[in-house]
């Protein structure tokens, strides 16, 4: 399979980006200011700190998603917590400052046990902070990647159907099927339905040659892929594989191979091409990349690793 260098980070690595977006190409109005991009599950910190550095343990800070739900309350050691009530249902237990960070001016938050659902744009506000109110904006991205599986529906001695199914994917995963030299192959339009924000992704194709398959997840949002194999052995390489065996086997003898022998082991090709494809199929579940490892609850493992700054 082809990949790019960032596909070979480990799959957390993958996650783990905060990525800078560049506003300046041309956007009025306000972007985010900063994209954190976590596999759920995990914990994502927002980051966030005023302009002038100055301390802020007597100051009132709020974070916000989405323009409406209060995320997380502070003002001068209040905070929502403590004593604080309006922060929404979905954040209760989960968001947490970072107390011995304020003296430092840093208004950054944690928000532990991710789900697909916290995706969406935080901003950490200042409104009483000079300059007037300011406000700085958080896109969080919180990621869902199963794995795909593979299944060889239905097989003649001529073709095969194969099925790709990627099921609870969020952001939506574009699913192809590959062929061992990595060509993108000829499929049915995927069919996709969306259920409680996650993605279920079928793409059916059918292949006559005998090779390795290749079912592709990518999530570029959240710099994602991965990929299961299959195996399909078709007649089209019987008598490949009947010279291959002659040649091989004639090899190993160091002498000359007759060719009532060849023929022999033309028959004896068909049969171990079967327990070939028998065996193939034990171990189509095998041959897979590692799902992504999708932190437990409560794994107190910083996934953010900070990759510039506006
Ligand atoms: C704010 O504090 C958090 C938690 O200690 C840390 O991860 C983050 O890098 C800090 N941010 C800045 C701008 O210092």
């Amino acid at each position: 399979m082809k990949t790019s260098p960032v596909m070979k980070m480990s799959p957390a690595g993958l996650l783990s980006l905060v990525l800078c977006l560049n506003l300046s190409a041309g956007t009025s109005g306000h972007g985010p200011d900063v994209l954190v991009v976590v596999p759920e599950g995990s914990e994502a910190i927002l980051p966030c700190s005023p302009t002038n550095k100055e301390n802020i343990v007597r100051k009132l800070f709020i974070w916000n998603k989405d323009g409406q739900k209060e995320v997380f309350f502070y003002d001068a050691g209040i905070d929502s917590t403590n004593g604080r009530s309006g922060q929404d249902e979905q954040f209760r237990g989960r968001v947490f400052y970072f107390p011995n960070q304020l003296k430092n001016s840093n208004a950054s938050i944690v928000i532990r046990h991710t789900t697909t659902a916290d995706s969406g744009d935080y901003t950490c506000s200042f409104p009483r902070l000079q300059p007037e109110g300011q406000i700085f904006t958080v896109k969080l991205l919180v990621g869902a990647a199963p794995e795909p599986t593979v299944t060889n529906l239905n097989e003649t001695k001529d073709w095969a159907l194969l099925q790709c199914e990627v099921r609870g994917a969020f952001p939506e995963p574009k699913v192809q099927w590959r062929n061992r030299a990595g060509n993108i192959l000829h499929a049915e339009e995927p069919k996709v339905t969306e259920r409680g924000g996650r993605f279920y992704v079928t793409l059916q194709t059918t292949v006559n040659r005998t090779d390795h398959y290749q079912c592709v997840a990518t999530q570029e949002e959240i710099n994602h892929q991965t990929h299961r194999e299959i195996f399909v052995h078709l007649n089209d390489q019987l008598i490949e594989s009947c010279l291959g065996v002659g040649a091989s086997i004639g090899f190993w003898f160091s002498g000359v191979v007759s060719l009532a022998a060849v023929q022999a082991l033309c028959f004896a090709a068909a049969s171990i091409r079967r327990r070939i494809k028998k065996r193939s199929r034990r171990r189509e579940n095998k041959n897979n990349e590692p799902a992504l490892p999708l932190k437990e609850p409560g794994t107190e493992d910083r996934n953010n690793i900070e990759a510039g700054s506006k």
